[in-house]
């Protein structure tokens, strides 16, 4: 089968201003299946913009190559930027302009005009429900609204493949929800490919076919949710917030000797004390068992027999901040 993106070997190394080098890429591949919506998740500063810019012809790769439809983004850019649209991270438009004459302007850049270029733009008001504001300045709309033009610009060319950087950052829920439908609507109406970026791990795993997650500048895990969430076992973690006792690590030995389905019990001691009307931060116990809700009562007992007040208990079957956690020992939201 032919792939929409075949990504090998990219490479990105800046320079910084001192001189020094730091290489954001270290050498991605991936491929992108004609009409599936792939998710690069990861945090600040893994190197996302970075190789979707690559990918999209913005900046050129230190080594390595992308294809577009089989095209080369280094070699045959004008055939590779055809098929595709791009939806920067940072919002690109005119704000003394109203939403129509932004998409005119940019259309125009495309090479569209006359009647062609009034029926692309009605359409992608249309598909981004704008047209009753289509006549205000883009400067009196909403962080959602301008986002939603933003996306109009990357589709006014009916591109093939759609590349979103960040897309809900910043914007209240209900605006990401129509964004992510929008998403949906590419991919299931109009057969787009979708190339996505998130720092949101309930994003990834809503939205995706496939996620590559993403660290450092390396592909540390790629798959369906499925295929990923293995990877970590089939172990739900039980979450148990606990005031502001300090647990005794004997208490949670005795979590993990006497639940039977109890691999681990940790337990993370407030990071910090606010002075906040003598609010303290309470500490959290987590505790991985293979059948999370069967061993929940049991893990309760014990603790209640410590004498130990849980304020709020959670249980998370796996998920993509599971795997992350496993391969990187670090939490995916900071
Ligand atoms: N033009 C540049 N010059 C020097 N360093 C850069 C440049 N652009 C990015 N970097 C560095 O490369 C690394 C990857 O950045 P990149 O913007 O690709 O990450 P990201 O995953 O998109 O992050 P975010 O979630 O914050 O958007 C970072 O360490 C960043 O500081
Ligand atoms: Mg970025």
């Amino acid at each position: 089968m032919q792939y929409m993106v075949e990504a090998s070997g990219l490479v990105k190394t800046y320079k910084r201003p001192d001189g020094t080098e730091i290489e954001a890429v270290k050498g991605i591949s991936l491929n992108i299946q004609k009409g599936e919506i792939f998710s690069l998740l990861g945090p600040n500063g893994a190197g996302k913009t970075t190789t979707i810019s690559m990918i999209s012809g913005l900046i050129k790769p230190s080594k390595g190559d992308a294809k577009i439809g089989g095209y080369s983004i280094t070699k045959e850019a004008i055939a590779a930027k055809r098929l595709m649209g791009v939806v920067p991270q940072e919002i690109a438009l005119y704000p003394e302009l109203s939403a129509r004459r932004n998409l005119e302007f940019f259309g125009q850049l495309y090479g569209l005009n006359g009647k062609e270029l009034g029926k692309r733009v009605d359409e992608v008001l249309e598909f981004i429900d704008l047209s009753d504001r289509q006549k205000d300045r883009v400067d009196t709309f909403s962080g959602g609204m301008k986002r939603r033009v933003n996306i109009g610009v990357g589709l006014l060319h009916r591109p093939q493949l759609v590349y979103m950087d960040e897309p809900t950052v910043g914007i209240d829920p209900q605006s990401r929800r129509r964004i992510l439908d929008t998403v949906f609507k590419l991919r299931d109406e109009y057969n787009m490919t979708v190339l996505y970026t998130t720092h949101l791990m309930e994003e990834a795993q809503e939205l995706s076919n496939r996620v590559a997650i993403i660290d450092h500048g390396q592909i540390i895990a790629l798959g369906t949710q499925g295929e990923l969430t293995q990877q970590v076992g089939e172990e739900d973690r039980l979450l148990f917030k606990v005031g502001t006792q300090t647990i005794a690590d004997a208490l949670l030995k005795n979590v993990e000797t006497t639940v039977e389905s109890v691999t681990r019990a940790l337990y993370d001691a407030p990071s910090q004390t606010t002075d906040n009307g003598g609010e303290t931060i309470p500490g959290m116990i987590t505790v991985f068992a293979k059948r999370g809700r069967k061993a929940l009562p049991h893990v309760i007992r014990v603790l209640n027999e410590a004498d130990i007040e849980i304020s709020s208990v959670e249980v998370r079957e796996p998920d993509l901040e599971a795997v992350f956690l496993h391969l990187t020992g670090r939490a995916l939201r900071d």
